[in-house]
């Protein structure tokens, strides 16, 4: 059987039904830019030389389509990511929560119309898992997004080259990282998509990647001024929640994330779209005569 076929108890089909209701009769679920925040972040890699400086990426995650998103708020997001600078996108899971009847096809048109000159790369969450990976992984296909899912494609540009990665969720048990380790092309960097930041407590004793990008946590959806960090932490998001980390020799990046959870509400915490702008650590000759 598959995931997708699973029946679902009758709690969550409830919760499914009151979600759907105030989700499509909220008031004032417009898409506003002002209520998002574009983070933008410098990341050194080693084994990159000019070729990748300033590369960017752009990543996208939690958007929970169904769960306080709608679809006019999604494809009005599109519209607005469609208009940033960047080389390619990357998605980080949990497009859908508790919902993805009747939400399929808006996720599939949203993800269809991204664009991204070098293309859209993504990995599944737990939510994704438990509303049916293969539904998720067919709208990847038709969106034209790689699933990278315990997998890895090699990114060129010049003479050089990046390994992108990414690992299945480890909150339902689906990552296979030594499956990714298998794959990866030596001697260049790697990054790693994977859902859970709290997976880098194990990609960054690998040795092998150099930076690991993650959502899930939502920033906790409550920031402490001055801290920059969250008291609400989830499980597989207690040790990364937000922001920039050092595990290691491996940089964790953890997106505070689109969508919310069951309270709709973020405090210092607005949702966020990521640009990673990749940094040489080459120093430029310069000759002065
Ligand atoms: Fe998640």
């Amino acid at each position: 059987m598959k995931d997708d076929e699973i029946d679902k108890p009758q709690a969550m089909k409830i919760r499914q039904g009151i979600q759907d209701a105030i989700t499509y009769t909220l008031p004032d679920k417009k898409f506003d830019p002002k209520n998002i925040e574009v983070v933008e972040v410098d990341i050194e890699l080693d084994n990159i030389g000019w070729d990748f400086n300033n590369y960017k990426i752009l990543n996208l995650c939690d958007i929970h389509l169904g769960q306080w998103v709608n679809p006019e708020y999604l494809d009005s997001l599109v519209d607005y990511v469609n208009t940033l600078n960047y080389d390619l996108i990357t998605l980080t899971g949990d497009y859908v929560s508790y919902i993805i009847e009747g939400y399929d096809d808006a996720l599939k048109d949203s993800f269809k119309k991204l664009k991204a000159p070098d293309g859209k790369f993504g990995v599944l969450g737990n939510h994704d898992h438990w509303m049916g990976s293969s539904i998720i992984r067919d709208i990847f296909k038709e969106s034209d997004i790689v699933d990278l899912s315990n997998d890895v494609v090699i990114l060129e540009r010049g003479d050089e080259k990046v390994n992108l990665a990414g690992v299945d969720s480890c909150t339902v048990c689906a990552d296979n990282l030594d499956k990714v380790l298998s794959k990866l092309e030596n001697d260049i960097s790697t990054i790693l998509l994977a859902h859970e930041p709290d997976f880098a407590k194990e990609s960054s004793q690998t040795g092998r990647i150099d930076l690991q990008i993650s959502g899930h946590s939502h920033g906790g959806q409550f920031i402490i001024p001055g801290v920059e960090t969250t008291p609400f932490r989830g499980p597989n998001s207690t040790k990364y929640p937000v922001g920039l980390y050092k595990v290691g020799e491996m940089t964790q990046y953890t997106s505070k994330g689109l969508g919310t959870n069951s309270f709709r509400i973020r405090i210092n915490c607005k949702p966020e779209i990521t640009i990673i702008t990749l940094k040489t650590k080459n120093k430029q000759k310069i000759e002065i005569e």
